[in-house]
């Protein structure tokens, strides 16, 4: 979607996306428009149930007196509730209505009005942000492009006096470039995403200005990342890690740093999953990929801060070759994890990298993220909320404020010593698993807490944020993007200067 600013309408064709309010009150464009075309919009009001709701749309065709092949009119609902985020949801139903729609062109001309809660320039650029999230798709194995894919909707024309909205909304381009980097490695099948090609996708950082050191297995086994290592040694494919270093920020200053979970497929191993639903497990690196896309996203827009990016890459298979069940792992920090269950490798490869992270770089907060347990999506569903855990009430409510300021919402769990005591085991300093019916996402986080060396952290189980089944908020069905512009966020309002 290519998407375009300018102070007037310069050319009439395609559809236009004209606003109601609440009541269904025209904006000021609306208004002339609907004088243009005879009334039109009025008519159409009359004849439907339309009260400028948000969410709310009514469709002209071939309106008379213009040229423009259709009309659009979206609701917006109250003027006092309008927000950033509102807008957002606006500009993805514009993309939504229109995308298949056979129209390649949609014209979106708004003024101020008066009374408004939020800036115009606020209001485009947001707009702006929905449109361009929610016309995201991933198609390039469909070698038979049907139909509808021909007449994709493919520039969005925002048209508005407020000459800010185009500056404002040039830096949110580069953070959308990062969530696409993230929905694209989400969205790849395990075929072609395995670590080393993960590691090449994340080499195409430096082109931003972000440093990469890559580790083998080689270099893993003298460092000592025997936890992470067993997970992948069941696959044929060898397990890296990879360390992204955006140092925008004043030299010598501590980081903040990301940490994510990179199975690029996880059957479970020895403990194999059952067969449906098992290619969901294509985008078990997620956490990994919305570290990546966050690290590029701060890249593009030269954030004034240093910041780590750590993802641990193996996939979790069973061979002959593959870690069991009852095995006893030495883990890089020294402790010992006895395996219960092969399928809770996430945690077992997350052990290895928070410890490397705070050791090596002493951060100033660490936040992983992981598709880290099936009982999140139990708990909290899909495409809502990721649940989160934290040992800092200041990075919890950071993070609290980061999720409901960008729509990446989360949602806090606890951690407490009662919990921590279901995974103590007789025949290593822990088991990677509680019971297997209880608590299943606290007693995850509690075995990662044991990994942080007490540094402010924060674990947040995107399980059911990573991929949906059904069209959401900002996104069509598929990857989300969810966590590039909460992380974004999160290191712009606590870190940058
Ligand atoms: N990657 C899964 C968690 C998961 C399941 C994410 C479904 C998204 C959708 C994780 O590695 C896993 O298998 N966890 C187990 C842990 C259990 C064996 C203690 C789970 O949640 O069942
Ligand atoms: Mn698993
Ligand atoms: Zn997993």
């Amino acid at each position: 979607m290519n998407i375009t600013f300018s102070p007037t309408v310069t050319e009439e064709s395609g559809a236009l996306a004209l606003f109601a309010l609440e009541g269904g009150k025209l904006g000021p464009q609306a208004s002339h428009y609907n004088k243009a075309s005879g009334g039109a919009l009025e008519k159409a009001f009359k004849g439907s149930d339309f009260s400028g709701k948000a969410g709310q749309v009514v469709e002209i065709l071939a309106p008379s007196g213009l040229g423009f092949s259709r009309i659009v009119v979206f609701g917006l609902g109250a003027l006092k509730k309008v927000t950033a985020l509102s807008a957002e949801d606006t500009g993805a139903l514009i993309a939504a209505k229109l995308l298949r729609s056979g129209e390649k062109t949609v014209t979106i001309p708004f003024d101020e009005v008066e009374g408004s809660p939020i800036d115009l320039e606020v209001f485009g650029a947001h707009l702006a942000a929905g449109l361009r999230l929610r016309s995201y798709h991933f198609s390039k194995y469909l070698t038979k492009q049907p139909e509808h894919k021909k007449a994709r909707l493919e520039e969005a024309r925002i048209v508005s006096p407020e000459a800010g909205i185009e500056k404002r909304y040039a830096e949110m381009d580069l953070v959308i470039d990062g969530v696409f980097m993230t929905r694209d490695l989400i969205s790849e099948p395990a075929n072609v995403i395995y670590p080393a090609s993960f590691v090449e996708r994340i080499k195409t950082l430096e082109a931003d200005g972000v440093e990469v050191e890559i580790l083998g297995e080689k270099e893993l086994e003298k460092i000592g990342m025997g936890a992470l290592l067993a997970v992948g040694q069941g696959s044929a494919r060898e397990s890296h890690v990879a360390i992204m270093k955006w140092n925008g920020g004043k030299k010598g200053v501590a980081p903040v740093a990301f940490v994510g979970k990179g199975v690029t497929f996880d059957t479970g191993g020895i403990s194999l999953k059952p067969g449906p639903g098992m290619e969901e497990m294509k985008w078990d690196m997620g956490g990994a990929g919305i570290v990546t896309g966050t690290m590029k996203a701060l890249a593009r827009r030269k954030a004034k801060v240093n910041v780590v990016g750590i993802v641990g890459l193996v996939e979790n298979m069973p061979s002959g070759k593959a870690y069991r069940p009852g095995d006893v792992l030495t883990s890089l920090s020294g402790q010992t994890i006895e395996v219960l269950n092969t399928d809770a490798e996430g945690r077992v490869v997350l052990a290895d990298i928070l410890w490397y992270c705070q050791d090596r770089f002493k951060p100033k907060a660490m936040i992983n993220l992981a598709t880290l347990t099936g009982a999140m999506i139990v708990a909290l569903g899909r495409g809502q909320y990721a649940g989160f855990f934290s040992n800092n009430e200041k990075v919890a409510k950071a993070l609290d404020k980061a999720g409901q300021d960008s729509g990446d919402k989360v949602w806090r769990f606890p951690l407490t010593k009662e919990y921590d005591k279901l995974i103590n085991c007789d025949i290593a300093d822990m088991k990677n698993m509680g019971d297997g019916a209880n608590a299943g996402s606290i007693t995850a986080a509690q075995f990662l807490q044991r990994f942080t060396n007490d540094v402010p952290w924060a674990h947040i189980d995107v399980a059911g944020m990573v991929w949906t089944l059904r069209p959401g908020r900002l996104w069509d069905k598929g990857a989300t993007g969810y966590g590039v512009r909460l992380l974004d966020r999160y290191t712009r309002d606590n870190f940058e200067n």
